[in-house]
């Protein structure tokens, strides 16, 4: 939009805010016509006014007319200021019949004390203070104009006009690393007026928002910034701004930097794999300084967050409905073509489930590593595992599973890439708050932390390279496995990794009292996310009837199926001396919480003994603590 081409810039508010002196300034800065309307009034308005007389509707409409076919005339010229008191909706619309595209409302606002101290000042006007009341009395409030506060000098409003009259983003994203440049780009092909920022630091990080919207086409209209203020600026009001910056310390930092520059009910909306806990510190900080915080996990990778990631967003549920209709646009699209995002729940709920999510992600990942293992030392080349993974799609298809075989087929020459990686897994922290998590919760999810202390155990790299020269290679003199049997086994885990982790969000959701929806949570990772699978795809109606997976008759004949192989597998490598820490974990977990009777009477009586700590007994049902002299 230009600033003054075909527009019609109406200054409204209710007698005294100085309308004429404003209208009258800002058209000499536009450099278009000013017209007062109160020179339009017919003479027996006029005489009313100054008799002390209100004036009622029938005598303003012939009046509002007049402006309005004035404005009209006008526009087929140029643009105009007029000023209008313009109180009522209904006078707003006489006044912008057949132009509202080209209509701009300006609203003078100020207390009633203080126009009337004004009012008390000047001589020349012909309305009387007394009618000053009633005109506060019959304002209607406009909801599409410009509002400015009058104890500002003349020249400030004047000011402050032409800022709001710049055309102003609807959505600002901080933060230009790998996924948000691709969230920008996203964001900007779905037509959402879009600013960027990145911060600048001499000589490392100059003009990246600049050159990064240089680069591609579809940033055309975006606006590029590494100054905050400025970016900030450039926002409609409430600001929505989306933070893709580092977890932890930085994320504070970035939030410090904005704070001074934002608005009462702008709205933050932080993208990044912050900690839930962090995020409800952050959300009951901001809400002290009347800003908002939507905590919201994004999944996807780089590729996802171009495409459609899965969105994980939580925090107050009516701020939200504010910004859903941009995370919707551009969520991917489940089989129903809703979008793979929903409001997940209070406070860090988003940022928990996306934990969850990173948590579940690091067991398949496990798994399909050990998986590999074993096909490897079963004598396959990779060539000949990434077939046997592929061929297991039409049954256990996942995006996972997918960069799996084409990992395992990328060459370099004549050799595997992945033969030539070096063998410690690094992790970013999250699989590390689930564990915490978990346990913090009481709750038995034993897979991620075998996943993530199998990460921790690759990393003690030359530790392992000792102990083999004491200890030997895995023997694999008696691994005899078909594929078929590693399938079942690699099946049979993926099936306890999901029933753990979404175990671990239904008693996060009932510990916090955050309502979650567990078949809705399995629907957006249908797409989108890195554990998006045909699995997933079959959970979101499983879960509209249990959130108890082990006990649904479809997964209890399909676990009775894939046990006898699974045992087969795990114990095969045990004999071997094959670390395969996740698919052994989900046959003893499996093992142990499937039978009414478990050695921990054992224990109890144990601590029992050396520390009194009182035990229950099964004859007992009253639940009664007893202690026992043991000696
Ligand atoms: C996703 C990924 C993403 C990221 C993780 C990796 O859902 O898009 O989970 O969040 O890749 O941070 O975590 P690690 O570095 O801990 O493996």
């Amino acid at each position: 939009m230009s600033e003054k081409k075909n527009k019609v810039f109406f200054v409204m508010g209710v007698s005294g805010v100085g309308k004429s002196t404003i209208g009258n300034l800002l058209s000499k800065e536009l450099g278009i016509p000013f017209f007062d309307g109160d020179d339009f009034h017919p003479k027996e308005n006029i005489l009313k006014m100054s008799k002390g007389e209100p004036l009622n509707d029938e005598d303003r409409f012939g009046w509002l007319a007049t402006l309005n076919r004035l404005a009209k005339k006008q526009l087929k010229e140029n643009s105009c200021v007029i000023v209008c008191s313009a109180l009522k909706n209904n006078y707003r619309e006489i006044l912008s019949e057949g132009v509202e595209s080209n209509t701009k409302w300006i609203h003078l606002i100020g207390s009633y004390e203080m126009i009337s101290e004004r009012m008390k000042l000047r001589s020349n006007h012909f309305m009387p203070t007394g009618l000053l009341k009633s005109q506060f009395d019959i304002l209607e409030n406009p909801t599409n104009a410009i509002n400015v506060n009058i104890s500002l000098t003349p020249m400030e409003i004047v000011e402050a006009i032409k800022k709001e009259l710049k055309p102003k983003s609807e959505f600002g994203l901080f933060g230009l690393g790998v996924m948000g440049k691709s969230l920008s780009r996203n964001l900007a092909s779905k037509n959402i007026k879009l600013s960027i920022f990145n911060r600048h630091v001499n000589g490392v990080e100059e003009n990246v928002a600049i050159n990064f919207k240089n680069e591609f086409e579809e940033l055309a209209t975006t606006k590029a910034f590494d100054n905050v203020e400025q970016f900030v600026n450039s926002l409609q009001q409430p600001r929505k701004i989306m933070l893709m910056v580092n977890a932890g310390k930085t994320t504070d930092i970035v939030i410090e930097s904005l704070v001074p520059y934002l608005s009462d009910g702008d709205i933050l909306i932080d993208g990044g794999n912050s900690n839930y806990n962090e995020t409800k510190k952050r959300l009951d900080y901001l809400l002290s300084k009347n800003i908002h915080l939507i905590g919201t996990g994004v999944s996807g990778g780089e590729e996802g967050a171009l495409k459609g990631p899965s969105i994980m967003p939580s925090g107050d549920k009516e701020v939200y409905k504010t910004v859903a209709p941009f995370l919707d646009a551009i969520a991917a699209k489940d089989a129903n073509n809703l979008p793979c995002c929903t409001y997940v729940g209070k406070e860090g709920s988003g940022h928990f489930v996306k934990m969850v999510h990173n948590g579940i992600e690091y067991v398949e990942m496990q798994l399909l590593a050990e998986v590999v293992h074993i096909l490897k030392l079963s004598g396959n080349n990779y060539d000949v595992i990434s077939d046997i993974l592929e061929s297991w799609k039409s049954v256990a298809d996942s995006y996972l599973l997918g960069i799996t075989v084409r990992i395992l087929r990328k060459k370099e020459g004549a050799d595997w890439l992945v033969d030539k990686i070096m063998d410690k897994a690094g992790n970013k922290g999250t699989g590390n708050w689930t564990t915490i998590a978990t346990a913090e919760l009481g709750v038995p999810n034993t897979l991620i932390p075998t996943a993530l202390f199998a990460r921790y155990s690759s990393f003690y790299k030359e530790d392992r390279v000792e102990l083999n020269k004491l200890y030997g290679e895995a023997t694999t003199s008696t691994l005899n496995l078909t594929t078929d049997a590693i399938l079942k086994a690699y099946q049979f885990a993926r099936i306890i990794n999901h029933f753990q982790g979404l175990n671990l969000i239904s008693e996060a959701s009932k510990k916090y009292e955050w309502e979650l929806n567990l078949s809705e949570i399995a629907r957006i990772w249908t797409n989108g996310c890195i554990i998006k699978s045909n699995l997933m795809v079959e959970l979101v109606d499983v879960l509209k009837e249990t959130s108890n997976l082990l006990g649904y008759e479809k997964f209890v004949q399909k676990i009775k199926e894939l046990k006898p192989s699974t045992n087969k597998v795990v114990s095969q490598c045990v004999l071997n001396e094959i670390a395969i820490p996740c698919l052994s974990e989900a046959v003893q977990f499996f093992n142990g919480y499937t039978k009414a009777n478990s050695p921990a009477n054992i224990i109890q009586a144990q601590r029992d003994y050396f520390g009194a700590h009182t035990y229950q007994r099964i004859d007992d049902s009253s639940g009664k603590f007893y202690h026992t002299n043991w000696n």
